[in-house]
């Protein structure tokens, strides 16, 4: 985060999704104070959040860190959060799609409960949409629109579209990509995914650690007093470690 802030990003309130921040499978308390101490405002996740046992232990006081919320009632944490900037109220909802998912709750009734909600809280309200097909990407995606939603950006895929545009007045991306190392299976070694695909026998994936990173993000600029979009960029920012000044560069 230090090194994007070098390449001239000063964002007002800064989203990540980190499901797989500690060495790629879910989020140890560790780091999501070390995250948080970077400036990242809110956290959202996926299926992978659970992957590091200690979640259970302080998902619940993780103030910055939402869970998708179409899982069961009971699930520990929390599926939206209202974080104030200034005198700026801005909610977030984490959803998991089920098209070539774990069997989750349905996303669609509760959606549409939430956002009545949170609209009665603020006008700006977004939504990381962790799914793998795009087609209920999109749908969803549509349905947020009509809403009312600010913004819809979706995760999971690890592979940054090239669609980014403006629906009835919401930002919209079918993925927003992933931070990771470039030479990379989405952030997994090659060696150990080619073997996983070649043989179809069980291979435990290995994080890919090299020098060279990629940072996949978007941009949105937001009409604070209406929540309408006005406006999103995609951003693909390459880090070069192995230069002193950090390397960034545009890809
Ligand atoms: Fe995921």
């Amino acid at each position: 985060m230090k090194d994007l802030k070098k390449s001239g990003l000063s964002p007002d309130f800064l989203i990540a999704n980190v499901e797989n921040a500690s060495h790629g499978f879910g989020l140890t308390e560790k780091n999501y104070n070390e995250l948080s101490g970077y400036g990242i405002n809110c956290f959202t996740s996926g299926n992978h959040i659970w992957d590091k046992k200690e979640i259970f232990n302080y998902i619940n006081k993780a103030v910055k860190l939402l869970r998708p919320i179409n899982y069961p009632a009971k699930t520990p944490g929390v599926g939206s959060r209202v974080f104030e900037i200034g005198d700026t109220k801005i909610a977030v909802i984490n959803a998991l799609g089920r098209v070539f998912m774990q069997p989750i709750d349905s996303p669609w009734e509760i959606l549409k409960k939430e956002v009545k909600k949170l609209k009665k809280i603020t006008p700006i309200v977004l939504i990381d949409f962790h799914a793998e097909a795009t087609a209920e990407k999109v749908c969803l995606g549509r349905f947020c629109s009509e809403l009312g939603l600010t913004a819809f950006f979706g995760t999971h895929t690890h592979i940054q579209t090239a669609d980014e545009k403006i629906i009835n007045n919401m930002a919209y991306i079918t993925d927003a990509g992933f931070c990771g190392a470039l030479e990379s299976v989405i952030g997994m070694d090659f060696a150990t995914s080619l073997k996983r695909l070649q043989t179809s026998l069980p291979e435990r994936y290995e994080v890919a650690d090299l020098k060279v990173a990629q940072v996949n993000a978007v941009e949105l600029l937001i009409d604070s007093k209406t929540g309408s979009a006005l406006d999103i960029k995609r951003i693909l920012v390459e880090i070069d470690y192995n230069k002193e000044d950090g390397g960034i560069s545009e890809i």
